[in-house]
C-alpha cells in the first residue's frame, strides 16, 4: 500500500487530465472524489453524479498522471450491494487506471467491502462525515460530539479494517477522536477536517486553490487565491481585446 502508517502522506482530488499532472508529482494518492458533482458540476450536493461521468472523469486523471495511485470514488447508488458493488469495481478496473474504489459508510458498507476486497478490488473506506448522507441527515454534521457518536465512529472504523480496506478517510470528526482512532487502527486514516493526528490529509484542489468561491469549509487552508487571479485574467483579456490591444503583431501569423 502507498500509504503507510505513521508516515505523512498527501492525497490530493483531481478531476481532469490537465490538473492531474500538475498534482501529481505532489500527491501520493489522487482521488477523483465525487465532490466533483459540486465544484465542477454545480449541483448543491454529490448525490447528482454516476458511473459514467466518474468513468469518464477518472479515464482523464489517468491520461494526465499516468504513474498516479488513482483512487475512484463510487457514486451514490453505485455499491448498494454486494453483486452491484462488484460488477462497478470491475468496470473501474476494467475501464480507468484506478488503483483502488473509495466507499462511504461504516459497519452498515461492511459485507460489500469484505465482498470486494474477497474479489481481489483495493478499498478505502469512508467514514465520519459522509457526504453522500448529506439529504437523510439534513446537512453535513461533524461527528464524534458525543459518547454515542465515538462509540459508533470506532465501530464503523473497526468495522472497515476487518472488511479488508486498505484505509479509511475520517472526515469531519473531532481532532481528538480522530487522533484515538488511527491509534487504534492498523491501516493508515486519510484526514479531511479530523485534525493532525491522521496519518495522511486529503483536501479538494479547487477548495486549496481558492476556486471554489460559494463556501470555504474550516478545514480548508487556502494555498492561492486561485478565483479572484483567474477573474483578474479573464478581465485583463477583456479589455485588452476591447482596447485594441490584443493580438499584437507578435501574437499574429
Ligand atoms: O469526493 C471527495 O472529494 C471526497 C473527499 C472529500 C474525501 O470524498
Amino acid at each position: 500500500m502507498i500509504l503507510q502508517k505513521g508516515k505523512k502522506s498527501t492525497v490530493i482530488t483531481a478531476y481532469d487530465a490537465l490538473f492531474a499532472r500538475l498534482i501529481a508529482p505532489y500527491a501520493d494518492m489522487i482521488l477523483v472524489g465525487d465532490s466533483l458533482a459540486m465544484s465542477f458540476g454545480g449541483h448543491a450536493d454529490t448525490l447528482f453524479i454516476g458511473m459514467d461521468e466518474m468513468i469518464y472523469h477518472t479515464k482523464a486523471v489517468g491520461r494526465g498522471a499516468p504513474d498516479a495511485k488513482i483512487i475512484f470514488d463510487m457514486p451514490f447508488g453505485s455499491e448498494t450491494d454486494k453483486e452491484s458493488a462488484l460488477k462497478n469495481a470491475v468496470r473501474v478496473y476494467r475501464d480507468t487506471k484506478a488503483f483502488a474504489v473509495k466507499l462511504e459508510g461504516g459497519e452498515e458498507k461492511a459485507e460489500i467491502i469484505e465482498h470486494l476486497t474477497k474479489n481481489k478490488v483495493a478499498v478505502i473506506g469512508h467514514i465520519g462525515l459522509t457526504p453522500q448522507s448529506v439529504r437523510i441527515e439534513g446537512g453535513y454534521k461533524i461527528k464524534g460530539r458525543n459518547d454515542d457518536e465515538i462509540k459508533k465512529l470506532f465501530a464503523d472504523a473497526k468495522a472497515v479494517e476487518e472488511a479488508g480496506a486498505l484505509a479509511v478517510v475520517l472526515e469531519g470528526i473531532k481532532a481528538e477522536v480522530a487522533r484515538e482512532i488511527t491509534a487504534a487502527l492498523k491501516i493508515p486514516t486519510i484526514g479531511i477536517g479530523s485534525g493532525i493526528d491522521c496519518d495522511a490529509q486529503v483536501l479538494v484542489w479547487s477548495d486549496m486553490l481558492g476556486f471554489f468561491e460559494e463556501f470555504t469549509p474550516k478545514f480548508v487552508r487556502k494555498y492561492m487565491n486561485g478565483a479572484a487571479l483567474a477573474k483578474g485574467a479573464f478581465e485583463k483579456f477583456a479589455n485588452d481585446v476591447k482596447s485594441g490591444s490584443f493580438p499584437s503583431e507578435k501574437e499574429s501569423y
